[in-house]
């Protein structure tokens, strides 16, 4: 019998019907892949088969973050991807008119704002949503009319959490980098706000995605602390780890913290 591919059906996500109890997705963020091809200007690594070999190997999702100066994934990467990836596509970005056509031109299962500023190294914080309420509200509402979900990227906060609710995410995506700085020293203490916000959105019905810093001495963590978190997507760590163990084994080791 033929094992791989698998069917189509088979890798289809079903919002709300996970496969496995209390599950919680790992979507790869590709963007160090495209750095290192990026760095001698040709195509290897090729960004197109290694999110084929993601899917392969076990990921649940792809995730992209295409910059302004698209210094890692760039725009024309995108709908190449869109026509190879089977799982979750994921595009995370700051919503500029640019980035905005991207998505509505490409389609992905999921967007996920992110209030970078132009130049970011890498993003350090969440939306204020109270302050973004208007601007927020349109673009949710833009992106959801075309029938992509809509996560924003916030702080473990609860007018963070609830302001989210009130500008019509359907997901948020808890900004880790804090809880991944503090939890070597206090993993209770690191997770306090993460678990505390998680079951305020629970209560107001919002999904959860968390990413940043994520890593293999985290990550378990930090799953078996958050009600019904729905998906992580990790990127430096898990393209570092794979240089030691192989992008098959890291994957691997990374979908065995979640279960
Ligand atoms: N989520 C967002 C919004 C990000 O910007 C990034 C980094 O591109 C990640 C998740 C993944 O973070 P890391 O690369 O540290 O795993």
């Amino acid at each position: 019998m033929k094992l791989w591919p698998p069917k189509t059906a088979e890798l289809t996500y079903v919002e709300l019907k996970p496969a496995r109890f209390n599950m919680t997705r790992l979507s790869v963020n590709i963007n160090k892949v495209a750095l290192l091809r990026n760095a001698r200007g040709g195509n290897l690594p090729d960004l197109v088969q290694v999110a084929k070999d993601c899917e392969a190997f076990g990921a649940e999702g792809i995730t992209v973050h295409p910059r302004p100066d698209e210094r890692h994934v760039r725009y024309a990467d995108v709908p190449l991807l869109k026509t190879v990836v089977t799982t979750e596509f994921n595009i995370e970005g700051k919503p500029d008119p640019k980035f905005i056509q991207l998505v509505l031109d490409n389609r992905p299962d999921q967007v996920t704002l992110v209030p970078d500023s132009p130049g970011q190294l890498t993003s350090d914080h969440g939306w204020d949503t109270v302050k973004n309420e208007a601007f927020l509200k349109k673009v949710i509402a833009r992106f959801q009319a075309a029938g992509i979900r809509v996560s924003i990227f916030v702080d473990a906060e609860a007018q963070q959490v609830e302001g989210a609710k009130k500008v019509g995410a359907d997901r948020i995506e808890f900004y880790t980098g804090p809880f991944a700085h503090d939890f070597p020293a206090n993993p209770e203490k690191a997770v306090e706000p993460y678990h505390r916000c998680a079951q305020l959105a629970n209560e107001l019905g919002i999904g959860i995605n968390a990413g940043h810093d994520l890593n293999l001495d985290n990550l378990r963590f930090f799953k078996n602390s958050i009600p019904g978190l729905l998906e992580v997507s990790i990127g430096h760590a898990l393209i570092s780890d794979a240089l030691y163990f192989g992008l098959q084994n890291t994957i691997q080791l990374y979908l065995r913290q979640l279960k």
